[in-house]
């Protein structure tokens, strides 16, 4: 029995792989592209161990990842890998369009073929999850219900876009194919290992170099954040016991606006690490052009999940941000290594070049 992961050097593919090695005994298998995004280093702490593997190879390289499924021959396949910040699908959207709607496409023929060379019983009890965004459900007015697994799908950035794209592969293929498939639809996650370019992480690092803390436009958006491992807590349980073909939000029931997140945070750093003069990190709050395009709200009705799957997060924001933000005061080298680039001097040296086929 083994899980093949993609996109486990990620943020939330790599607390996955901690969370799941620290939980059950099975072997990871974690095929990884290493972008930007991918850093080894957050898997530092379980490189030794015989249950875990990691592989470079691109999603899209169908030939390469019908060797991985072929020699591993995993008993289900989650999907993480993606591009997935948003305001770099603003700048540069044909990499979203490679990695998460292609790169998804090929996956799935990748494993479709492999799957259907399975004995029969190992066919059935087969699994492919794909981890998806509410994103694709588009934005929400203030009184709008939140997004359920019925909301049409109404995605506006090209993120989300190539991700509702990746989505409708997943479902058709199960609908055409039979590939027993699993989607999940998960709100904004933060916690450890989060790339500091979102919205959390970002602040954190600013706050501390003393750096003006870029609130867009009047910071009224509101998103509902859900602590990285209850999420992989979700993953684990859609897995185990979700329903071949259908489809899971999973949220946080924590809707918060921009402005009250950074503010929030900067109260805990003041009681963490005073600044040098005193003063809060608040002073650091500034306005900026908003991004374009930008969703004003999104929320996630997350009763199936607990109706039927019994998922509930376990920490409330209060518990999440506070280990968050001890996480990022207690690792100020993994914060260093990847704002000054050096972490990807490991990846450069063991692998050199980027694989063909790579953006
Ligand atoms: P991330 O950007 O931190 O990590 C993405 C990982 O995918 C990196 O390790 C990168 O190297 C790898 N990758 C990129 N292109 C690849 C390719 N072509 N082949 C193989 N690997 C490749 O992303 P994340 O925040 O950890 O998100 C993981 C998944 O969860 C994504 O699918 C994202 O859409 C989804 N999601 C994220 C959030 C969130 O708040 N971060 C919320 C809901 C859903
Ligand atoms: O909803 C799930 C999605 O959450 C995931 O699918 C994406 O992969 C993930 O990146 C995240 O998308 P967001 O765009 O919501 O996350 P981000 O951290 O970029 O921004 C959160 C909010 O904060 C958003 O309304 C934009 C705003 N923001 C962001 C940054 C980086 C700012 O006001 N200032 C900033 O500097």
């Amino acid at each position: 029995m083994t899980i093949l992961i993609t996109g486990g050097s990620g943020f939330i593919g790599s607390n996955y792989i901690l969370h799941t090695l620290a939980t059950s005994d099975e072997p990871i298998v974690n095929v990884d592209l290493l972008t930007y995004a991918g850093n080894i280093e957050n898997l530092a702490s379980v490189q030794d161990d015989p249950r875990y593997t990691f592989v470079r190879c691109d999603i899209s390289d169908a030939a390469k990842m019908g060797q991985i499924l072929d020699e591993f021959r995993p008993r289900a396949v989650l999907n993480f890998a993606a591009e997935s910040h948003v305001d770099r699908s603003i700048l540069g959207p044909e990499a979203f369009v490679h990695t998460n709607v292609v790169g998804t496409f090929r996956l799935l023929q990748s494993t479709l073929s492999y799957w259907r060379g399975l004995l029969a019983e190992d066919q059935t009890g087969f699994r492919f999850l794909h981890i998806s965004t509410d994103e694709v459900y588009g934005t929400l007015e203030h009184n709008d219900p939140a997004f359920s697994e019925q909301t049409p799908y109404a995605p506006n950035s090209p993120y989300s876009a190539s991700k509702a794209s990746s989505d409708h592969l997943v479902r058709a293929y199960h609908h055409t194919y039979g590939l027993p498939t699993l989607t999940t639809n998960c709100s904004n996650n933060y916690g450890p290992r989060q790339f500091p370019e979102k919205l959390i992480p970002l602040v954190l690092h600013r706050a501390l170099c003393g750096e003006p803390l870029p609130v867009y436009g009047d910071g009224q958006q509101i998103r509902d954040w859900l602590y990285v491992e209850d999420h992989c807590r979700a993953i684990n349980v859609v897995l185990a016991k979700g329903i071949v073909g259908q489809v899971y939000n999973v949220g946080g029931l924590n809707e918060q606006t921009n402005l009250s997140v950074v503010k929030l945070l900067c109260c805990l750093l003041d009681e963490a690490r005073l600044r040098a003069d005193g003063k809060s990190y608040a002073e650091q709050i500034t306005f900026v052009g908003d991004r374009p395009g930008h969703d004003r709200r999104y929320a996630i009705d997350a009763r199936k999940i607990e109706r039927e799957l019994g998922w509930r997060p376990q920490e409330t924001f209060e518990t999440g941000l506070a280990k968050t933000v001890r996480w990022y005061l207690e690792n100020p080298k993994w914060v260093e290594r990847v704002t000054s680039g050096a972490y990807r001097e490991w990846t450069d040296r063991q692998y050199g070049e980027q694989p063909t086929g790579a953006i």
